[in-house]
């Protein structure tokens, strides 16, 4: 039998593609790979792009919405209106700024096994409730899996459709038939377009898959959610890659082997970037945590002395973390110093700050400080925090649990002012806090304090003990 007349035509217009390979740093264009740019030198900066021919372009470009060719007054442009699908996962809408936005694409990014799966399929059944279809991409798992997944969470699925193939092109193909109002792309590092040699999971799959996705979903006005894992440094493209491309950048973070999980948006064309969504980990898949101060509360020890949470922003993303810190007498003539999520040399600094500018005796006292829940500081403005807690441990008086400390201590025992004040206090009142210590300095140039709490300056390290110990 032939082969089918939509397939042979498909297959010519792929033959007509060139790829190409362009330099990152300079824009060189070249048609074999080097390793080292030959214009700018740069190592590894050479990615593989696809070159359509100009009128591929031409008939590919359904995005043009109207007359967009010739340059028009704003104000005659007419103002459109954002409906959006709510999802009856509060925490989830939230994010994405009220609800799923017709025609938008959102990368939804985590590490492995954090529950990007098991939250799209959960969001994927909700969103299908409503008698239209989904189609959710699984081109890692078999359909087998998403069916046990589904079972596992309880999920609705008279209207949701699985597919599970790993050609972008059958993919869309296959959406374009079926006419869903969201699709899920489980994951973009799985799917792969014959056009490019390189593997699936490299830079330019990545790119070049997401390009045609957004092709494919603008002008159809359908959601595409994108799946990305975060990767350590290696061969396969991480989300970060696709940052630029997509309308909304959420990340789902936390600890795989603790249960809760953090949704935050990154980037969102549609909404805000100041959201979080909390969620729990449990048998029957993600359960929003509609009150996540006191879920994250929880496992302080309310009445232990050396806690205290500090604020730390990873990239725009202010994060809350409980820091512990111990001191006891040595037994041996060398006190030591040991830290567990956070720089050696900073605790050194600190306990020296301590000592010298505070008076605390710590010359013979063993100190250890841990950050809760495996996370790293790298900031300077958890100085403060890390200090509390050791020198809370040292008086054997516990920091207030609803204060949140946030600054950077310098060598004269000061407090030093801290970037992004204003998210970093809003994430706290957020989190149920109702105290913040900052430095004076910073504390007077705040515009607007978020509501319900209180802010504590102080201009020294001392003073700053003084205010947020009980006595
Ligand atoms: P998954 O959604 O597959 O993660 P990702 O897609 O980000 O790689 O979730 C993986 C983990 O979640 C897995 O270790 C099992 C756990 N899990 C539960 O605890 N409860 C559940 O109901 C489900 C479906 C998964
Ligand atoms: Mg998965």
């Amino acid at each position: 039998m032939p082969p089918c007349l939509c397939i042979q035509e498909r297959s010519l217009s792929l033959a007509k593609r060139r790829t190409k390979y362009v330099c990152q740093q300079c824009g060189l264009e070249s048609a074999s790979y080097y390793g080292r740019c030959p214009d700018c030198g740069a190592w590894g900066s050479l990615v593989e792009t696809v070159e359509a021919p100009a009128a591929a372009i031409g008939k590919s470009s359904a995005r043009r919405v109207g007359n967009a060719t010739a340059p028009q007054p704003l104000s005659s442009v007419p103002s459109a209106s954002v409906s959006r699908r709510p999802l009856p996962m509060m925490e989830f809408s939230r994010v994405l700024g009220g609800g799923v936005v017709p025609g938008s694409l959102v990368l939804v990014g985590g590490d492995p096994g954090i529950g990007k799966s098991t939250l799209l399929l959960q969001a994927a059944a909700d969103l299908s409730a409503n008698a239209e279809a989904v189609l959710y991409v699984t081109a890692e798992e078999s359909v087998q899996q998403v069916k046990l997944r589904a079972e596992r969470v309880g999920a609705g699925v008279d209207h949701l459709y699985v597919l599970s193939e790993t050609n972008i092109d059958d993919v869309i193909a296959a959406a374009e038939s079926l006419g869903p109002v969201v699709v899920i792309i489980d994951s973009i590092q799985t799917v792969f377009t014959p056009d490019i040699s390189s593997a699936a999971g490299s830079v330019s799959q990545v790119r070049e898959c997401t390009t045609r996705l957004v092709a494919f979903a603008k002008p159809r006005d359908v959601a595409v959610f994108i799946v990305g894992h975060v990767t350590k440094e290696g061969s396969i493209a991480g989300p970060r890659v696709l940052e630029h491309m997509v309308d909304a950048v959420l990340y789902l973070e936390g600890d795989r082997f603790h249960q809760y999980r953090i949704l935050r948006a990154v980037k969102n064309r549609f909404g805000s970037t100041d959201e979080v969504g909390v969620f729990e980990m449990v048998e029957r898949g993600m359960r929003e945590v509609r009150n996540p101060s006191e879920a994250f509360l929880e496992e302080r020890p309310g009445n232990a002395a050396g806690s205290t949470v500090v604020v730390t922003m990873e990239g725009t993303r202010p994060i809350l973390v409980e820091v512990q810190g111990l001191t006891s007498t040595s037994a041996f003539g060398n006190a030591r110093r040991t830290a567990n999520g956070i720089d050696l040399s900073r605790i050194q600094m600190l306990v020296a700050v301590l000592s010298k500018r505070v008076g605390l005796s710590l010359a013979d006292q063993d100190v250890f400080v841990n950050v809760v829940g495996g996370m790293k500081l790298s900031e300077p403005a958890a100085d403060l925090g890390v200090a509390l807690s050791i020198a809370s441990s040292y008086r054997e008086s516990r920091v207030d649990p609803r204060l949140v400390a946030i600054g950077e201590v310098g060598l004269a025992g000061e407090l030093r002012s801290v970037s992004q004040l204003e998210r970093r206090l809003q994430e706290a009142a957020k989190l149920g806090f109702e105290r913040a210590v900052v430095p004076a300095a910073l504390g007077r140039g705040l515009v607007r304090p978020p509501a319900g709490l209180e802010i504590v300056r102080a201009s020294t390290l001392d003073e700053a003990i003084d205010r947020s110990l009980d006595r």
